[in-house]
């Protein structure tokens, strides 16, 4: 996501200053930038202060999907929370307004349908998604306190799945996980029996939720829901991806893990009235773009 908010932000006109440590992410997917008058790229782990001037910050900084953030939990925590910390503290500093890239994890295995903002959500505060759930929460407190305490402009989204071209083929989430399987013309693995659902959002229509809420009235802070609200079960993802790619996958069901969320769907009232924001490319549209993508890196 941070590549393709980049790539926006330096299309818009801004300069752009991308911090990562690569922990997950790749120097491939900023490549094409390196060598723009307006690009800097720095090497560094949020969880260390940061000096710099800047007048806006995007805090995207964290491992996203399972298999990453359960790699090194203590790390994953260490991310949100302290990554936050140094993140806002740079931002008073600056007086930077700073946006938080949130999660709809933070709702946990909801009791509510679709979920909108108001719910407090049902997370498990000792399981192996906690760190990141749980981390997330602690962020969004830090941003609210901070706000409170020390008058900042914040901006926090709750992103619901998000996916598009430059995923990492092998980070276990679900739409890059198909795809590859089904490139490589293996069978596409299910976790449960593939009832749960999930809603889908292409990230060309997320980075322009973002720059419309970076760009909100001051008293705009969220949290608000960004993602798209067509809601899919895994199963029915499963066999579209098979039906694009083509070949002869089957679909295998293996067991659900712990605290796999049973329905994910936002409600993004919140977002269509106050940023004037929805979702604009269907699930197909975008499975497309990136099935493309992963063509070009597995199959090579
Ligand atoms: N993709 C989704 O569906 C989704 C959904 C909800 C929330 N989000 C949030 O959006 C943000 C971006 O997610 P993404 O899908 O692009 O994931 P990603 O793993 O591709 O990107 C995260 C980036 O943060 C970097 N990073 C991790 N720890 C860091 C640290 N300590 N210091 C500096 N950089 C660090 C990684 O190297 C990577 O480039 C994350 O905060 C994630 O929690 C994503």
């Amino acid at each position: 996501m941070g590549s393709h908010l980049c790539d926006r932000l330096l299309k818009n006109g801004a300069d752009v200053l991308c911090v990562d440590n690569f922990y997950s992410g790749t120097r491939d997917n900023i490549i094409h930038l390196i060598g723009s008058p307006h690009f800097e790229l720095v090497r560094h782990d949020i969880t260390f202060p940061l000096y710099v001037e800047v007048d806006e910050i995007y805090n995207l900084a964290c491992p996203a999907s399972p298999i990453h953030y359960q790699w090194d939990p203590v790390q994953t925590t260490k991310t949100s929370v302290h990554g936050a910390i140094n993140m806002l503290g740079l931002a008073k500093r600056t007086k930077a307004k700073i946006f938080q890239a949130s999660t709809s994890e933070v709702y946990g295995d909801p009791e509510v349908h679709p979920q909108e903002e108001s719910y407090w959500g049902r997370v498990n505060p000792i399981g192996i998604r906690s760190c990141y759930d749980e981390g997330k929460r602690c962020a969004e407190t830090l941003f609210f306190d901070y706000h409170r305490q020390h008058n900042l402009e914040i901006k926090v989204a709750r992103i619901f799945n998000t996916f598009g071209p430059r995923m990492h083929p092998n980070d276990g989430r679900v739409v890059s996980n198909f795809i590859v399987q089904a490139l490589q013309g293996k069978n596409i693995t299910i976790y449960g029996d593939g009832s749960q659902t999930r809603s889908f959002c292409y990230v060309d229509d997320l980075i322009e939720g973002f720059v419309r809420l970076m760009a909100s009235k001051n008293d705009v802070t969220g949290p608000i829901n960004l993602g798209n609200p067509d809601e899919f079960t895994i199963k029915q993802l499963g066999e579209i991806v098979i039906q694009m790619v083509g070949g002869k996958s089957k679909l295998v069901f293996e067991t659900l893990p712990q605290d796999d969320p049973k329905q994910r769907k936002p409600d993004i009232s919140l977002a269509k009235t106050t940023l004037d924001w929805e979702p604009q490319i269907k699930l197909k549209d975008g499975l497309e773009k990136t099935i493309e993508h992963f063509r070009k890196i597995v199959l090579k």
